[in-house]
């Protein structure tokens, strides 16, 4: 860990004494940066092979860095990255490897670049590939919300809102408004892929650099867009990070809210749902215990990412231009913010492809709760002219009734109905049940199970099931 005591080798010329203990300590990133080791690797590779192209170094020379840079990838690869407080960060850890490698040559890696640029090119590198995860992860959820949704299209539930029992709905059309959250988060990451892809290699320190570098050059050889406009912007600049978590942020608080439907659909008063084996787990003292913990730890997670993004948009506001070292601290919220994010799509995925839907219980609890009320305001509308806020109060004596009798709506008589208004006939009944409630629902993105299937043909085309019909 700790090091000689002396002057820093790469920046120490004109120090006369080394750094304190509590110093090596606090500056030290390699500990966590050095997860941007590939990164860093392919940016340095960009930059020498445009350095010797440039003449800005020799040909020999260039050749015999790029060898070497894959030499200390090998090593990476096989063994890991070294931990030397010394050598801060993952920059001067790969170059110092690389001096003891191919000797004095390797000075010449870092002419026309500093590792501010360096840095952010390695972490936007590194972010763009979280985004491509993420879109690729959310992607497969969508597919498991879309297979679920079509098996289940005509499958009754209750709706909700307030978590009081509103409107029956499906448990497709149910299903499918988390493919539209989904989609949105989705269209988040490809939003900030879009904005973010710009090298920043070659804004150097942060003015820039008199060398005769192409940077046009670098941005492809990393499969960026083209460089950045500003070389101050370009250092200081984190945007790409802070868009990244808020695209984090957000699709958490969709799986969050996925997760807690679970959990209560799990719960014993409900039942809607038995979750998989797989993703649950039992109590150590009650024997009869299924705790839904992937779904509780994926609504805890959701907080943690939220923090990650706070942790940053904190950490940033209010720097100066350009570079700080405050700035150093911006790896480890995203770090962690794509990890719990990767884990949590990963269980919700599982639980929605897995889960066993108890469809007679949701089935059942459509029955409860006066859930086609609106069916009878509506019906008063339509087949007796009736203003609907006159209909609603009508159906409001008609449920105040029926609940004074312990029994549904379609249970009152056609008696009782009439003595509540005389217009009521027994047509009524038909549009009490709750098929004929979810039936009626047919607005375009309405909860009619022919509605769902639409919507479920149009998803399983965006996702490259099915050709364009
Ligand atoms: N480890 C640093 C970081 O992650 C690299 C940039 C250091 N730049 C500097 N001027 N000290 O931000």
């Amino acid at each position: 860990m700790s090091g000689n005591s002396g002057s820093n080798q790469m920046w120490g010329g004109r120090f006369a004494g080394g750094p304190s203990a509590i110093m090596r300590e606090i500056n030290a990133s390699i500990p966590f940066d050095k997860a941007l080791w590939r990164q860093d690797i392919a940016a340095s590779k960009a930059h020498v092979g445009m350095l010797g192209a440039q003449g800005i170094v020799s040909a020999e020379d260039a050749a015999l860095i790029a060898d070497g840079l894959d030499k200390v990838a090998a090593e990476y690869e096989a063994n890991g990255v070294p931990e030397n407080w010394d050598l801060e960060d993952i920059h001067m850890t790969t170059e110092s490897r690389l001096a003891e490698l191919i000797g004095p040559a390797a000075g010449r890696l870092h002419t026309a670049r500093s590792r501010n640029d360096q840095v952010a090119t390695d972490f936007r590198l590194w972010v763009r590939d979280a985004m491509d995860q993420a879109e690729l992860g959310l992607k497969q959820l969508q597919l498991a919300l879309v297979g679920r949704a079509g098996e289940h299209a005509d499958s009754i539930m209750p709706g909700f809102t307030h978590l009081q029992t509103a409107q029956p709905v499906t448990l497709g059309h149910h299903l499918m408004a988390y493919y539209e959250m989904i989609g949105r988060d989705r269209s988040r990451f490809a939003d900030a892929r879009v904005r973010m892809n710009r090298s920043p290699l070659g804004a150097a320190a942060l003015a820039g650099t008199g060398f005769p570098i192409d940077r046009f050059r670098t941005a492809e050889a990393l499969g960026f867009d083209g460089p950045t406009d500003n070389s101050l912007d370009s250092v200081s600049d984190r945007d790409f990070a802070l868009d990244y978590l808020m695209a984090a942020a957000q699709c958490s608080l969709h799986l969050s809210r996925l997760a807690e439907e679970f959990i209560i659909w799990a719960s014993q008063p409900f039942g809607f749902v038995t979750l998989p084996d797989s993703l649950s787990t039992g109590s150590s003292i009650m024997p009869q215990k299924k705790n839904p913990d992937a779904a509780e730890l994926v609504r805890g997670h959701s907080g943690r990412i939220v923090g990650c993004l706070t942790a940053l948009m904190i950490t940033m506001k209010g720097l100066p231009l350009a570079y700080s070292k405050d700035m150093q601290d911006d790896k480890p919220p995203v770090f962690e913010a794509a990890s719990l994010l990767a884990l949590s799509i990963a269980a919700m995925t599982g639980m929605v492809a897995e889960a066993k839907f108890r469809t007679d219980r949701m089935r059942a609890a459509a029955e409860l709760g006066y859930a086609t009320a609106t069916d009878l305001a509506d019906w008063l509308v339509r087949q007796a002219n009736i203003p609907f806020r006159e209909a609603h109060h009508i159906t409001g004596s008609a449920v105040k009734l029926a609940e004074s009798r312990g029994v549904a709506l379609d249970q009152l008589s056609i008696e009782d109905l009439k003595a509540i208004d005389t217009r009521i006939d027994d047509r009524v009944y038909a549009a009490l049940s709750v098929e004929a409630s979810v039936a009626a629902r047919c607005s375009h993105g309405g909860t009619a199970p022919n509605e769902v299937r639409k919507r479920v043909a149009e998803a399983r085309v965006a996702l490259g099931l099915e050709d364009q019909a």
